[in-house]
């Protein structure tokens, strides 16, 4: 047992409160970026411009750097070395991915000049549902995907150094 294990449920829970701020935002986003909207009159699309781009850059956005370090933290702190995990890691990278397209369509709508058309946010929201279900199913069920091979490397930690010098003051 690790020396750390009394800071697992600790972690465990910032973990899941964070993921769920960070998937709540990922739905959230899209819908409200539907919403940017001429139509709606100038004081209106104000307010939800103003409240998209908030709402990415300071709950959204920290809440996936806190749950992926928390995260991170777990990997170690629970010595999961194990295949679900790094299937349940392909499936974060694509919701990294979502995250940031989202923030690409915010900033192209919001500073780039011209006429931009929303995307209509049915197929991302189903998109995104895809990765979700699958790391909820991984996390949950755990399953012993062990048979698949994998190179020792990723089998446990090797203590190597970083391949480049860390600064120092
Ligand atoms: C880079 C990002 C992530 C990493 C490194 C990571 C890693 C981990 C680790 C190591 C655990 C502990 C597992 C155990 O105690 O056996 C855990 C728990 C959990 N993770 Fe993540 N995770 C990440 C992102 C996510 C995301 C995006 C979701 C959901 C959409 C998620 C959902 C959960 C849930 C529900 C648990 C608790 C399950 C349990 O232990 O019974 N995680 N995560």
């Amino acid at each position: 047992m690790s020396m750390l294990e009394p800071i697992v449920p600790h972690l465990k829970s910032l973990h899941v409160t964070m993921l769920l701020i960070w998937c709540a935002g990922l739905f959230a986003l899209p819908l409200m970026l539907a919403r940017h909207d001429p139509a709606i009159g100038q004081a209106d699309y104000a307010r939800i411009r103003k409240a998209t781009h908030y709402a990415y850059t300071f709950f959204i956005t920290p809440a996936a750097v806190i749950a992926i370090g928390s995260g991170t933290g777990l990997i170690f702190v629970r010595g999961v070395f194990v295949t679900w995990l790094f299937a349940k890691l392909v499936f974060v990278a694509a919701l990294v991915g979502f995250h940031v397209w989202v923030g690409y369509v915010l900033v192209d709508k919001a500073e780039r000049q011209g006429v931009h058309k929303t995307p209509h946010p049915t197929l991302p929201l189903f998109l995104l549902t895809l990765p979700i279900t699958g790391i909820l199913f991984l996390v949950l069920a755990k399953p012993d995907l062990g048979q698949i091979p994998l190179p020792d490397w990723l089998q446990q930690p090797l203590g190597n150094q970083l391949p480049f010098d860390v600064p120092r003051r």
